[in-house]
């Protein structure tokens, strides 16, 4: 499975996908294999990581459901969620623990599983925003 990963990832990296550039919503729109990609990987890492406490299905259990969720819906805000957690209310951080690529994969799937249908995250996003802190408060 891991290695699975690194080849596709070579064909994003192959695709232009990870310069350094901002990601243009023309990117997010016209990338269906990239989708496809990342939700196979995504599906593989939530279950490893997260499938725990927010059910097989996405619906909850320790941590709260993540169909319909506002959180989730942002493509910013699922992504800082999943890089610096909630230590106070129960959720880990994955800075450390996950890759860009492995972010993205996990945080496509999320949005776009069960009833949920918010598009894509591309590891370049992920990677961007490991550098800017989440708001205060
Ligand atoms: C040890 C349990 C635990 C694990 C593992 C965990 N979470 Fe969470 N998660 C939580 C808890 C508890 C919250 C609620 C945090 C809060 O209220 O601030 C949460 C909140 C969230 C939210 C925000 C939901 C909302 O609507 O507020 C998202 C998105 C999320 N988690 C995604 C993930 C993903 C993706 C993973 C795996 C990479 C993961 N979580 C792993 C416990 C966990």
């Amino acid at each position: 499975m891991k290695k699975q990963l690194g080849i596709g990832l070579a064909a994003l990296v192959a695709s232009g996908l990870m310069l350094a550039a901002p990601v243009t919503a023309q990117e997010y729109a016209n990338n269906e294999e990239t989708f496809n990609l990342l939700m196979q990987e995504g599906e593989t890492g939530y279950a490893n990581n997260c499938a725990a406490c927010h059910g097989a299905a996405g619906a909850g259990g320790g941590g709260p459901s993540l169909i319909g969720s506002n959180v989730v819906q942002s493509r910013s805000a699922v992504i800082y969620q999943v890089l610096f957690g909630a230590m106070d209310h129960g959720m880990p951080p994955y800075e450390a623990i996950l890759s860009d690529e492995e972010i993205a994969a996990i945080t496509t799937y999320i949005r776009n599983s069960w009833d949920n249908d918010y598009g894509i995250v591309l590891p370049r996003s992920v990677e961007m925003r490991r550098t800017v802190p989440p708001a205060e408060g």
